[in-house]
């Protein structure tokens, strides 16, 4: 009987698609498991399924082809496959409504969507709005600028898109946030929060001798949402003159800096530091020009720790600056709220939050940084990673994006009060209290 289905997959016209919902590969066997052919989906039990996906393995495998999609929605091999072809006669319109920030208007106009295994999507950056209904698929809001008129929604397939990437509290105007408010108004989240829709980090550290476009292929199907378990047979050195990076860095901590007053109290915790540690501060803050970018390699060989503290203290939160200084020679030391050691590899990095004050941190700092030894070995066990960067997490994010609307029905979902998940589960610090800086932050 399964033999049948093979010459099925190779027909083009029938689609094979499965979903399976919650089949993550660190978490237990529950799925639920639809065969499409004809547009029509029929549920199938886990021991067809399984036979099912079994065969269907043997069938990629022999084409070479490694799927391990075992946690997202649908198994296919897209684009590397001939045989299984997609639908993709079927445009799908995104539209991405007042992207105000550069960074993210330069990732989204990088993006490309035929890199997807749904290749069938299209991206729009829309710079006007009104109220009158739209043909997109998806309508994306950047949420912490978002404005008080949008398009009604056309049909229930429509699908409207919380999307942030700035913490609660922090940027949100307050017609923007009246304008989110708005309940029913959504279907699905994209945002730095591992509990979104769609997780779109600023970037994500993976083993060296992981293939990056396989992770990625993996994090776009939603199978693989964490730093995967260490192999320890197979680790990836690098060949690296450890010993004269550490003497050439004849400079101590370097901390660049362009927002000055936060809602973490980083610049008090810095000044705090500073009684008991050299802290270099560049950028608008201390009026010293950060370095050029041409610098910037000197500058990472020159000091032993970057400081790369969060503006906000908020669940999840880690930003660009340390996915961007991770892969130097440099340790990065980390202040957030965001459990970091779910992120990051152990002793690849430093936690301010593991230190009771800023001048124990800056002690063990000083200590640190005059033992080659320890430090080196910072530096050795980081470069068992790399990283991923956050022009790859958008890319990621938005294959995900398509993927989920290539099967909007099994992903059909309303969220009641966008603005309880976003303010009220985030395990953020209250910013009417005072941060002590001189204490743990927990
Ligand atoms: C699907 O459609 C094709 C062509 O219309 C038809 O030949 C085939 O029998 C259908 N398959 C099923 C399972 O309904
Ligand atoms: C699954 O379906 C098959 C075929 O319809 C049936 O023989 C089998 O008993 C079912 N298994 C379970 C666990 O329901
Ligand atoms: C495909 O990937 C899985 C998991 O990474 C691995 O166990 C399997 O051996 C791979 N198969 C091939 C043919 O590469
Ligand atoms: C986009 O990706 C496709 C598929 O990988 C590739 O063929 C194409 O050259 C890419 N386009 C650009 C502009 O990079
Ligand atoms: C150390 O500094 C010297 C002198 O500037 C330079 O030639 C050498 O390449 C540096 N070594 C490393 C590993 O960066
Ligand atoms: C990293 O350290 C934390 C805190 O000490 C611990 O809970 C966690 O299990 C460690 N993770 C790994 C992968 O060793
Ligand atoms: C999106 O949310 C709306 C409003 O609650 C709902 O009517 C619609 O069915 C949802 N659509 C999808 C595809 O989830
Ligand atoms: C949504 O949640 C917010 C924050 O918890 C609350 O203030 C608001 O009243 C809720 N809105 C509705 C319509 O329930
Ligand atoms: C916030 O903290 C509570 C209690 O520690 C925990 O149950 C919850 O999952 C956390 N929420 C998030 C979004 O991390």
């Amino acid at each position: 009987m399964l033999k049948s289905w093979y010459p099925r997959i190779l027909v083009p016209s029938m689609i094979l698609l499965f979903q399976a919902v919650t089949w993550y590969l660190y978490t237990p066997y529950s799925v639920d498991i639809y065969q499409k052919t004809n547009n029509t989906h029929t549920q199938r039990n886990k021991t067809q399924a399984k036979s099912l996906l079994d065969n269907i393995d043997e069938y990629l495998n022999k084409q070479k082809i490694n799927t391990s999609v075992i946690g997202g929605d649908v198994l296919s091999a897209g684009r590397q496959s001939n045989d299984l072809v997609l639908d993709s006669k079927n445009k799908l319109k995104i539209y991405m409504y007042n992207v105000r920030q550069l960074r993210l208007q330069g990732h989204l106009h990088n993006l490309n969507m035929s890199k997807c295994a749904y290749s069938n999507c299209e991206v729009l950056l829309v710079p006007y709005i009104t109220d009158e209904p739209v043909g997109a698929d998806a309508l994306l809001f950047q949420a912490n600028v978002m404005h008080p008129v949008f398009p009604r929604r056309r049909s229930p397939s429509q699908v409207f898109v919380f999307l942030n990437n700035e913490p609660p509290l922090y940027v949100h105007a307050k017609e923007s946030v009246n304008a989110f408010s708005k309940p029913y108004l959504f279907n699905w989240t994209i945002t730095y929060r591992k509990d979104s829709d769609i997780w779109m980090p600023y970037g994500h550290i993976i083993h060296r001798y992981q293939s990056k476009a396989k992770f990625l292929e993996k994090l776009e199907s939603g199978t693989c949402d964490r730093i995967p378990e260490v192999a320890s047979t197979v680790e990836v050195f690098q060949d690296k003159p450890y010993n004269e990076i550490f003497k050439n860095k004849t400079e101590h901590i370097l901390w660049i800096v362009s927002h000055c007053k936060t809602q973490s109290k980083r610049e008090k915790y810095v000044k705090e530091m500073q009684k008991f540690t050299k802290v270099d501060i560049f950028g608008a803050c201390s009026g010293k020009k950060p370095p050029h970018a041409e610098e910037k390699n000197r500058v990472d060989m020159q000091y032993k720790f970057y400081l790369a503290f969060e503006n906000s203290l908020c669940t999840d939160y880690i930003t660009e600056k340390v996915y961007k200084w991770y892969p130097q020679d440099i340790i990065v030391v980390v202040r957030g709220k965001a459990k970091y050691s779910k992120f990051l590899p152990n002793n690849t990095y430093i936690n301010a939050d593991d230190f009771n004050s800023p001048r124990a941190l800056s002690e063990y700092l000083n200590e640190l940084g005059s033992n080659e030894e320890a430090y080196t070995g910072f530096l050795k066990r980081k470069d068992l990673y790399h990283v991923v960067t956050e022009i790859e997490s958008v890319q990621t994010a938005f294959c995900s994006l398509c993927r989920k609307l290539n099967n909007v029905e099994f992903n059909r979902k309303t969220i009641e009060n966008v603005t309880q998940w976003w303010y009220e589960t985030d395990n953020k610090s209250n910013t009417n209290e005072e941060i002590n800086v001189n204490s743990h932050h927990k």
